[in-house]
């Protein structure tokens, strides 16, 4: 599908169908109100009505702000991908609005169907958005802007849900490869053996009973004049099958997904590019295949972290943090960042907490918190604040070891998680890392927003809104 900006004097108005966008107060003095009254429309948030005859997709917002229309314009997307109409165009004034459109098409439009044998076809192939104001310049600035992102998004999506038999660690360092080269990005990836001299012994660990070599992935993105430097750390469990302390069958489905936070990275860092920021970003994934066998790592292990740390295993199933402790050593190591974010399918307990829309933000800078806030809900995603505090530390104490890996007890497993990654970030660093726990919000089995079945690319559109504020 092809989505453009087109100035009010150059559009030929030859679309098939336009869209128009009503609240239920305006529904009254509609044109075509008799019609719409007929059809049993009533401009409700998220409800839409064709007229054919007209050749018009009426949608009902109950206001006329960047979240109704984003997600309406979900669903007209979808209905309209049903049709025969080849072209849509619809007419808008105010700038602000352009990317919730842009949003609502693209990622409402979204299908994948790699493993689908007849491939989902649709008539549908241009969508035009008429800008009638003169500040066209800036409209397109605002425009090409939210393609990249809301692209970089989709891209996201594709790998996480590709399978973990196409997506391995080692598939995974070959893409971000490929990514490298297309975006110029510097890429340097760490196998096993370079692994082992990194001390990165906790990741490894992870990896050690899977037949996929596990691999630390670090991608750059340097322009000149770079004002900040951002680090990415991300998850890239590409399978958790929970290793010897396994999940339960239904628990293991979906756990292809447990690679979303890498996937993320990958998809920032692409956004970051393609609309040029002049913010210095180094990406830093760890891919590994948390799996059983006689060479499993144990519960009742210690490992020794790259840190010098030592973890007490008391679950294979946290392994996330595991990976996570050794990839965020290696990023501080490697790069003096201004900021640096890790995103992570890290805990069920996240969803408890917060719900499956949301995103959990962790961190001990109120003021970084803050201002992601104010990003994520201009970006349309979800997020809330965990707070730390000093009674959930004691519960990761381990009698044996350095800190233990799992909480010894049941509640507060996000923040107890959260907690965990702290103590490995190093003290200057305290105030410029937050963690972002996307456990429930990577990921949809039903419908939501601008989401569909499967990857929804959660903390690329945050992530992406903040780096341009920055
Ligand atoms: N990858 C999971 C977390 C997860 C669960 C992500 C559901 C998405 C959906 C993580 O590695 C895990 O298994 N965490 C455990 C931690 C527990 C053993 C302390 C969990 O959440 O149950
Ligand atoms: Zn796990
Ligand atoms: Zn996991």
């Amino acid at each position: 599908m092809n989505i453009q900006l087109l100035n009010q004097n150059i559009a030929d108005a030859a679309s098939d169908i336009s869209l128009e966008y009503i609240t239920t107060k305006e529904l009254k003095k509609n044109k075509n109100k008799k019609a719409l009254k007929l059809a049993g429309f009533d401009a409700s948030a998220d409800s839409i009505c064709f007229l054919h005859n007209k050749q018009l997709l009426v949608c009902g917002v109950e206001e006329l702000n960047a979240e109704n229309v984003r997600s309406v314009s979900a669903i007209a997307v979808k209905a309209l991908q049903k049709t025969n109409y080849k072209s849509a165009n619809i007419s808008i004034e105010n700038m602000m609005l352009i990317p919730a459109l842009v949003e609502g098409f693209v990622l409402g439009g979204y299908t994948y169907d790699r493993y689908k044998t007849k491939k989902s076809k649709t008539s549908l192939k241009d969508i035009a958005l008429i800008y009638t104001k003169d500040d066209y310049k800036k409209a397109i600035k605002v425009f090409s802007d939210a393609v990249i992102v809301a692209d970089a998004t989709c891209f996201t999506r594709d790998i996480v849900n590709t399978t973990p038999e196409d997506l391995n660690p080692p598939s995974f360092a070959k893409l971000a490869k490929n990514l490298a080269k297309e975006n110029g990005l510097g890429c340097t990836i760490l196998n096993e053996k370079a692994l082992k001299k990194e001390n990165c012994t906790a990741m490894l660990a992870v990896g050690r009973a899977s037949r996929h070599e596990s691999q630390l992935i670090h991608l750059s993105y340097k322009p000149k004049n770079a004002k900040k430097k951002v680090n990415l750390i991300g998850k890239g469990l590409t399978y958790d099958s929970g290793g010897l302390s396994l999940k339960p069958g239904a628990s293991m489905v979906t756990m292809k997904m447990d690679k979303a936070g890498a996937c993320a990275v990958l998809g920032i860092i692409k956004a970051a590019s393609e609309m040029k920021l002049d913010i210095e970003i180094n990406a830093f994934i760890g891919a590994v295949e948390n799996m059983i066998g006689g060479d499993a790592y144990k519960p009742d292990d210690v490992l020794v972290s790259r840190n010098g740390k030592t973890i007490e295993v008391r679950n294979t199933d946290a392994e996330g943090r595991l990976v996570l402790a050794d990839v965020l050593d290696y990023a501080q190591d490697k790069v003096k960042a201004d900021y640096m974010f890790d995103f992570a399918t890290l805990t069920g307990a996240c969803m408890v907490a917060v719900g499956q829309y949301t995103t959990g933000v962790m961190g001990h800078s109120s003021k970084l918190k803050h201002s992601f806030y104010n990003a994520a809900s201009i970006s349309g995603e979800l997020t809330a604040s965990l707070p730390f505090n000093k009674h959930l530390k004691k519960q990761i104490k381990s009698e044996i070891a350095d800190i233990c890996n799992i909480s010894n007890k049941p509640y507060g497993g996000a923040i107890t998680a959260g907690l965990f990654l702290d103590a490995f970030i190093k003290e200057e660093n305290k105030d410029k890392w937050l963690h972002f726990d996307i456990a429930g919000s990577a990921y949809t089995e039903t419908p939501w927003d601008v989401n569909v079945y499967g990857g929804t690319g959660a903390g690329v559109r945050f992530m992406s809104q903040f780096l341009k504020s920055l």
